[in-house]
């Protein structure tokens, strides 16, 4: 969960690094660190907290050679101590890691008792330190003999004072190299590269690269190997926050092109074989994947019966029923740990399998036999918005397509109908909701999961204990904690929830609970029982599944301005969740 860039070139290093580092913060930001090989030793900057204040000055170092990090605690606090880069006894081999070594207390007693003594509490340390009793001359040598050791997952860059050589493994984790004119880079995703070169190498498992300013080689088992070189042409204005406050708010107004992508990606012939004519799904994915997921199994129980299972990521390792045909992974950033697993145990049991991702070259397009892309460019906030609308997209059109009354024109209206959100009452629900400590999100049928969905939303990047209930479970308990200081939200339209919402909104305002309520434009007789009415056009039910969406990722965006809070680093999370 951890993000880690490299540098070796011509221009000075420390700046591209922490450049590099902001642009891997959605991985973690609990601390950073860079290591910059001198002549002899290392020039060192660690701290513990974000870079985001941290400008190298020049004098600091002008090496030109250079890796850093930005991390997500996992074995350690976040502190000084515990940030990377770790060295050696000698402080001639430094390193900085993203994954999780599963036994490295083991090889941490070996190597005490043979006299190392550690600086940290981290796991990754002992890459450092077995490197250091490897080592005789050749980074690369020293590399290959400590891989074998290790288990569980990592990408993992390391120097050696005096050179300009760096030495990079992967084995579970990410690692990209990008290809510049006497210039070379690496880092878990392409973002720190974007704007320097165009031109990325996407390292498999197992594999150990030697980079150097002109050239660099690639190793597998020991053997040098040749991997394609991609041409990908992504501007730096993708990852800007092009005038916006912060780049959620530029990501929500992206959602309906997004759409708008994501289905035209999509058609009869481009839709995975093992998706066409399956008898029955089971959808895998964590957060925002899982209930897009959810909302798959409504939307496609009910237009074409075929029976949908929904699992979170983490859960699907204890399920022990027969799975169904075809297993749909669906992830973002395409690293999600728990997700990568599920696939893994699919293809184990030889269902196939169908990734749903974002991210071109992600583990999970390895590990699933079939990938939709969702295209819908890069994401930096940690809240998944306009994600969340390319995953609904790509899943609403496998229905449009397995469907025999298709929805085309539906789905063609969509991106149009997400821009007509009235702010105005919005406002309103932002003054009466700011001040709680918990708030209630309720529906019924599809518009349960899409609740889940804007409760998520609302505690991530506001801290208000937001919670979403099926409107009809409220009497079976939570309705014990309703009343003036407990607003809640729901989710009334057209349709055949619409009379059993209006009698729960009822019982709820017989308790005397402030209820915001999402309804059909001109309807009197919801907005007479409400507090505040948030009104949307008369629309078709996928049409207002991705309406009330935009409106409730706004209304925890603008809730958690209110409160000030640190919108796109929400505190505690990381974007990216690749540890179990
Ligand atoms: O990259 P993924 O889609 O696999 O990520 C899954 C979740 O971690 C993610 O959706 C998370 O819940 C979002 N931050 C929510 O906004």
């Amino acid at each position: 969960m951890c993000g880690i860039v490299g540098y070796t070139g011509f221009k000075s290093a420390a700046p591209i690094l922490t450049d590099g580092l902001r642009k891997l913060e959605y991985r973690g930001y609990d601390s950073y660190g860079i290591v910059i090989p001198e002549r002899t030793g290392f020039f060192i900057h660690k701290a513990c907290g974000r870079i985001s204040g941290y400008i190298p000055s020049p004098e600091v170092s002008s090496g030109t050679c250079g890796i850093g990090h930005t991390r997500w605690a996992t074995h350690g606090d976040p502190s000084d101590e515990n940030a990377h880069p770790h060295t050696d006894c000698t402080n001639s081999i430094a390193i900085v890691h993203n994954g999780i070594i599963e036994n490295y207390s083991e090889l941490k007693r070996g190597l005490e008792k043979r006299g190392h003594v550690f600086r940290s509490e981290t796991d990754s340390e002992i890459i450092a330190h077995m490197l250091e009793e490897a080592y005789n001359g050749s980074l690369f040598s020293a590399m290959k003999q400590v891989i074998p050791y290790l288990t569980g997952s990592f990408a993992i860059l390391a120097v050696h004072a005096g050179d300009g050589e760096i030495v990079a493994a992967r084995f579970k984790s990410p690692l990209a190299l990008g290809i510049g004119d006497g210039e070379l880079f690496a880092g878990s995703d392409i973002t720190p590269m974007i704007g320097f070169t165009n031109r990325f190498i996407f390292l498999d498992d197992g594999d150990i690269a030697v980079i150097t300013p002109e050239t660099y080689v690639i190793y597998a088992d020991g053997i040098k190997v040749s991997r394609d070189i991609q041409q990908l042409d992504l501007s730096p204005d993708q990852v800007r926050k092009g005038g916006f406050p912060h780049f959620m708010l530029k990501e929500i107004y992206e959602g309906p092109d997004v759409f708008a992508d994501a289905i035209r990606s999509l058609t009869s012939e481009t839709l995975p074989e093992p998706i066409k004519d399956a008898g029955s799904f089971t959808v895998v994915g964590c957060g925002s994947s899982y209930h897009a997921g959810l909302i798959f199994k409504y939307l496609m129980e009910e237009a074409v019966a075929v029976p949908v299972r929904v699992e979170i990521g983490s859960e699907f390792k204890y399920a022990r029923t027969p799975l169904s045909e075809v297993i749909i992974g669906i992830s973002q950033s395409g690293e999600t740990a728990d997700t990568l697993a599920a696939l893994e145990k699919g293809r184990c049991h030889n269902h196939s399998t169908v990734a749903i991702t974002n991210v071109l070259n992600s583990s999970i397009t390895r590990m699933a036999e079939n990938t939709c892309f969702m295209h819908a460019g890069p994401e930096i906030s940690v809240a998944a918005t306009k994600s969340f609308i390319a995953q609904t997209g790509i899943l609403m059109q496998i229905i449009n397509i397995r469907s025999n009354e298709r929805y085309d024109e539906v789905l063609g209206r969509i991106s149009h109908l997400m821009q007509i959100v009235s702010l105005e009452p919005l406002t309103e629900a932002v003054n009466l909701c700011k001040d709680s400590l918990h708030i209630f999100f309720v529906g019924r049928g599809v518009m349960y999961p899409v609740m889940m969905e804007g409760a998520l939303k609302m505690k991530e990047i506001s801290y208000i204990h937001a919670e979403a209930y099926a409107a009809g479970e409220l009497k079976h308990g939570p309705f014990a904690l309703l009343g003036p200081e407990t607003p809640v939200i729901a989710v009334c339209l057209p349709g055949r929830t619409y009379h059993v919402m209006i009698s729960n909104i009822k019982e709820m305002k017989a308790r005397k609970t402030p209820v915001i309520a999402i309804g059909e434009e001109n309807d009197t007789e919801l907005s007479d029982i409400v507090d505040i009415m948030i009104p949307v056009p008369g629309a078709h039910l996928w049409q207002h599944v991705l309406q009330v969406t935009v409106l409730l990722q706004l209304f925890a965006y603008h809730t958690a301005a209110a409160l000030g809070r640190d919108i796109d680093k929400p505190r505690n999370l990381a974007k990216s969740v690749t540890v179990e």
